[in-house]
């Protein structure tokens, strides 16, 4: 059953959030974890790093793998996930840089680039705490609705949706990749442990598919209902269309 922690706000969920990835390296400093970006876990990010100014958290042995990265940019281009990646967190912490995992958006043969990172996540086995944000449309990582959805790490072309969404990036929606290369759903299932975290009204009715129980290619999040040991941190606002049927299908933890 998927653990659900409804908390008071985007600060909390941070925090909370933070608090468990700390969990889990000070069991396992060896720690491998999948990660992600957008906005939602700024905020867990800066308390890691405040975790780790602080003397609480060693990185030194923690191994990442990102979900995603747009095609078209470049490590440098400030509104890649490599660049979002190093200046949010890495460049903060005590990563060593070998043991960093991004998929290279640019790689001149980009179905071979799928391939090299699906082999590499394979060769470290598998992940041991898997973070998640989720899009309006219920996409994790970045695999999109659809009438299928290739499991290995592949090439996607973004919905509309996550477009539009993600434009606020941009200086304009032009300026936004059509396509992504993302880590599939695949790697993101055989992930020891998820953690998908929501903040907002506007991520209120993806939270309510995920936790229907309910599965659908339409809704990429509903397969998560299969995994064994998930824990969705939401605030009020993503919570706030959850109706006894959906909260009688998950187990409340605080
Ligand atoms: P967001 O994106 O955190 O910027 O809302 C989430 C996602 O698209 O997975």
């Amino acid at each position: 059953m998927m653990k659900v922690m409804i908390v008071r706000d985007y600060d909390e969920m941070s925090r909370r959030a933070a608090e468990i990835v700390k969990e889990q390296i000070l069991k396992k400093p060896d720690t491998v974890l999948g990660l992600a970006t957008g906005s939602t876990p700024l905020g867990m990010y800066k308390y890691l790093i405040e975790m780790h100014k602080n003397g609480e958290i060693d990185f030194s042995n923690v191994i990442t793998f990102n979900l995603d990265e747009y095609i078209g940019l470049s490590p440098d281009h400030p509104q890649s996930y490599h660049y979002y990646m190093y200046e949010n967190l890495f460049n903060h912490i005590n990563i060593k840089k070998e043991n960093i995992h991004i998929p290279n958006g640019v790689a001149e043969d980009l179905e071979e680039e799928c391939k090299r990172y699906e082999r590499e996540i394979r060769r470290i086995g598998r992940i041991d705490l898997q973070i998640l944000g989720i899009g309006v449309n219920g996409h994790i990582g970045f695999n999109e609705p659809d009438e299928s959805i290739e499991t290995k790490t592949h090439i996607v072309t973004l919905t509309e949706e996550t477009i539009n969404a993600n434009k606020r990036f941009f200086k304009s929606i032009e300026e936004v990749p059509r396509r992504a290369i993302t880590m599939g759903l695949s790697s993101i299932m055989k992930a020891r442990k998820i953690m998908l975290l929501a903040s907002g009204s506007n991520k209120a009715k993806a939270i309510k598919e995920t936790l229907k129980g309910r599965l659908t290619t339409k809704v990429p999040s509903t397969v998560l209902a299969l995994h064994p040991d998930v824990t969705i941190i939401i605030d009020k606002g993503a919570a706030s269309l959850l109706t006894d049927e959906e909260l009688a299908n998950v187990e409340l933890t605080d």
